[in-house]
């Protein structure tokens, strides 16, 4: 077991805190704070045992000047201070002496935003590298060390593995929820355990659904990965995008799970990857010519809903069309309703379906929605995740 917060007498310590503060951010304006949100309980529990209190986070990727202006971690903490409710002082620098002076003035209870540890990137990826100077400079600005950043914690970077191997360390809640769910709550899943699969990749998410298929009693497919399994089945799926390299896998799974794999039997689609265009609908043994398939249809709904509707547990990853487009976000909606009404454990993985569920009003219908993206997949496969695997055992 890892130890935790809980594990610390944190008053008047200088506790560093890794969050994933990375948030999508337009001209300024946050578009989803879900993330932010989900890292306030660590944050309050440092502040009400009056730790000193200094936050870490990258935001984006940084390989240039211009990045480092469009990935400034500012409006964040303006966003933390509002859900705190506390002051939050942003430091526009990761390290010097602007940093140390602040972090030497502060007093219990008080609150830090170091700006995006990526920042360190440029111009020689001194952050994701895990340069041991870096990682020793950030470890020598406190006394304890939080890893609460799920979402990156399948990267060694300086801003969590480098500073753990050196402070004492432990998992804040958010880590500790996410195993919960993704790690306990799946691997010993009230049955029957269903798999919702979408979204347009399938090469990187073959070795989740390799692992999942073995586990769950059932797998309902939609978007892209659903095409290639379509096409796998020898079905004519016209214009639809889907993995030629992935054909042999797909068939391979059809062929050893084939009761297991349920594949959309109708859809909505196009004549090209745009949103606004004249919507065609199909049974999928009857797709016009031209036309690509980008959500699933109104028959596919009703089948898949009879297997959530038994199902006691259910992981759900990536949306089951092209849920960003409005004319093809009904599937990935009826999915959410129907997830919603189940009384089903419901686990959503993180990425697009995260977003989509949160975009279409689900963000508290389901028993949990990971932080995580690759994160999320990476744990499930069953890899370490080198930000967790640092931290210290009870
Ligand atoms: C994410 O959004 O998946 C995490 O914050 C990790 O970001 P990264 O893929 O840029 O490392």
């Amino acid at each position: 077991m890892k130890k935790t917060i809980r594990d610390f007498d944190l008053l008047n310590k200088k506790v560093i805190i890794r969050c994933d503060l990375n948030v999508p951010i337009k001209d300024g304006v946050i578009l989803d704070d879900n993330r932010i949100r989900s890292s306030v309980k660590t944050i309050k529990y440092a502040i009400d045992n009056n730790a000193k209190v200094i936050i870490l986070s990258h935001l984006g990727r940084v390989s240039s000047e211009e990045d480092k202006i469009k990935n400034s971690l500012y409006p964040v903490s303006i966003r933390l201070s509002e859900l705190l409710n506390t002051k939050v002082e942003f430091i526009d620098e990761t390290r010097g002496h602007v940093l140390e002076n602040a972090i030497e003035n502060m007093k219990p209870k008080d609150v830090i935003l170091v700006q995006n540890t990526r920042y360190e990137d440029y111009p020689d990826k001194k952050e994701s590298k895990n340069d041991p100077e870096l990682g020793k400079y950030w470890a020598s600005l406190g006394d304890i060390f939080i890893n609460d950043a799920f979402g990156t914690a399948h990267r060694c970077h300086a801003s969590n593995v480098g500073i753990a191997s050196i402070l004492p360390s432990g998992i804040g809640f958010l880590i500790e929820q996410e195993l919960k769910m993704l790690g306990d709550t799946l691997n010993n899943p009230k049955k029957p355990y269903l798999v919702i699969m979408g979204g347009a990749k399938i090469n990187d998410k073959i070795p989740v659904i390799e692992k999942l298929v073995t586990k769950a009693d059932y797998i309902l497919l939609g978007g892209g990965i659903a095409n290639t399994f379509l096409k796998a089945r020898g079905m004519d799926i016209k214009s639809s995008v889907y993995d030629k390299d992935s054909i042999s896998f797909a068939s391979n799974m059809l062929k050893k799970y084939e009761d297991k794999i349920i594949l959309p039997i109708d859809g909505y689609g196009s004549n090209a990857y745009q949103d606004g265009l004249e919507v065609s609908y199909s049974d999928m043994t009857n797709i016009p010519d031209g036309i690509m398939i980008l959500d699933i249809g109104p028959k596919t709904i009703k089948l898949f809903s009879e297997y959530i509707n038994k199902a006691k547990t259910v992981f759900w990853n990536g949306p089951v069309g092209v849920s960003e487009f409005s004319n093809f976000e009904y599937g990935t909606k009826q999915v959410c309703q129907t997830l919603k009404e189940s009384g089903a454990i419901v686990v959503v993985g993180g990425g697009d379906s995260a977003a989509a569920a949160i975009k279409f009003g689900y963000k508290d219908s389901f028993s949990h929605i990971s932080t995580g993206g690759g994160a999320s997949l990476e744990f499930i496969e069953g890899k370490t995740l080198p930000g967790i695997d640092i931290i210290e055992e009870k």
